[in-house]
């Protein structure tokens, strides 16, 4: 049985006994708010940002947590610290935020207590995404547009980060069809480009970064990282409406996301992005959020990837 503590619904327990009901709203309606935080050194990046961005997802869900932001900065902060001893010193980690409504009311008498939200705080070594993931740093991605569209804000807004997020899989499904290691970028229902099941796009053109502005997307803490970034790099930045056509001019693509930080795209429907290779603009921006983790989280991936398979063997069954 693993070690790692979870904090659900007011108590420290063990990851198996964190169980969210069959009657869950959020098993009912996929109607729950989340986040996910890495740490880098031990220490949560950006947390305040991704606390920010779960309480505006609650407003959007009229879900009241019964938690202050400031309460929940400091379980949080108390459920890394009792992890942290379940694995060595280099280990970083993901931090999982769950709150949903909690069981819905039409089955109230199935429970002894009260109904009340779910919350789950829950922390995982990176080294099973990122050991995974470490070739992709060198090896690049392959983006192809999907069937599927993005949601577009007017009917569930993409800003809150939820659940509810079945068409982000079934671009992945449809992506997958397309051939192995293929990357499915969603267009918003007007054509234009939206962003990835997991991560926000970025584009180079005429030496100027390109984004989409800011409506039928989840507003990334490593989109508004790169974009800080850029600026203090003097590159000029724009969020404006991109699509297919902007996608294939790109002299660089890249994609952002709070585990890999960024990762280059390798080719856009099937053509090659210039040579291939990571573009200077890119490479800038990798050397300043190395910079500001403070740590080479590539060299992290790939020592992460070269050991996975024994520590998967020395997890413990139950
Ligand atoms: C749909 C979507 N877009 C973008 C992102 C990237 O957001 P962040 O940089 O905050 O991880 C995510 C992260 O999970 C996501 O789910």
């Amino acid at each position: 049985m693993a070690q790692r503590t979870v904090f659900f619904n007011g108590r420290f327990v063990t990851e198996a006994e964190a169980r969210v009901s069959i009657f869950d709203s959020a098993l009912m309606y996929g109607d729950m708010a989340f986040e996910m935080t890495r740490t880098y050194r031990r220490e949560p990046f950006k947390l305040r940002d991704h606390l920010n961005r779960l309480y505006a997802s609650l407003k959007l869900l009229e879900i009241d947590c019964g938690l202050s932001p400031a309460e929940m900065e400091r379980i949080t902060l108390e459920t890394l610290k009792r992890n942290l001893p379940t694995e060595a010193a280099d280990m970083d980690w993901q931090i999982m935020h769950d709150v949903s409504r909690g069981p819905l009311d039409l089955y109230r008498r199935a429970f002894a207590e009260p109904l009340r939200p779910t919350i789950s705080i829950n922390c995982w070594p990176l080294i099973t995404h990122m050991g995974r993931f470490a070739a992709t740093y060198e090896n690049g991605v392959h983006l192809v547009i999907p069937a599927q569209q993005a949601l577009p804000a007017t009917l569930v807004d993409p800003k809150a980060k939820t659940r509810s997020r079945l068409h982000y899989q079934m671009a992945n499904l449809q992506a997958r069809r397309m051939g192995e290691g293929r990357w499915p970028v969603l267009l918003d229902p007007d054509g234009f480009l939206a962003e990835g099941p997991g991560w926000n796009v970025f584009l180079v053109k005429d030496d100027v970064l390109l984004t989409p502005e800011p409506r039928n997307i989840l507003l990334g803490v490593s989109r508004a990282t790169t974009i800080e970034l850029a600026r203090q790099l003097g590159l000029a930045t724009r969020e404006t409406n991109l699509g297919r056509y902007e996608m294939l001019q790109a002299e660089e693509i890249f994609c952002t996301a709070t585990t890999f930080a960024l990762v280059h795209a390798t080719t856009f429907e099937g053509q090659t992005v210039a040579d291939g290779r990571p573009g200077p603009v890119f490479r800038k921006l990798m050397d300043a959020w190395k910079n500001l983790a403070g740590i080479d989280f590539v060299a992290q991936a790939h020592a992460y990837a070269a050991t996975l398979e024994e520590w998967e063997r020395r997890q413990p069954e139950d």
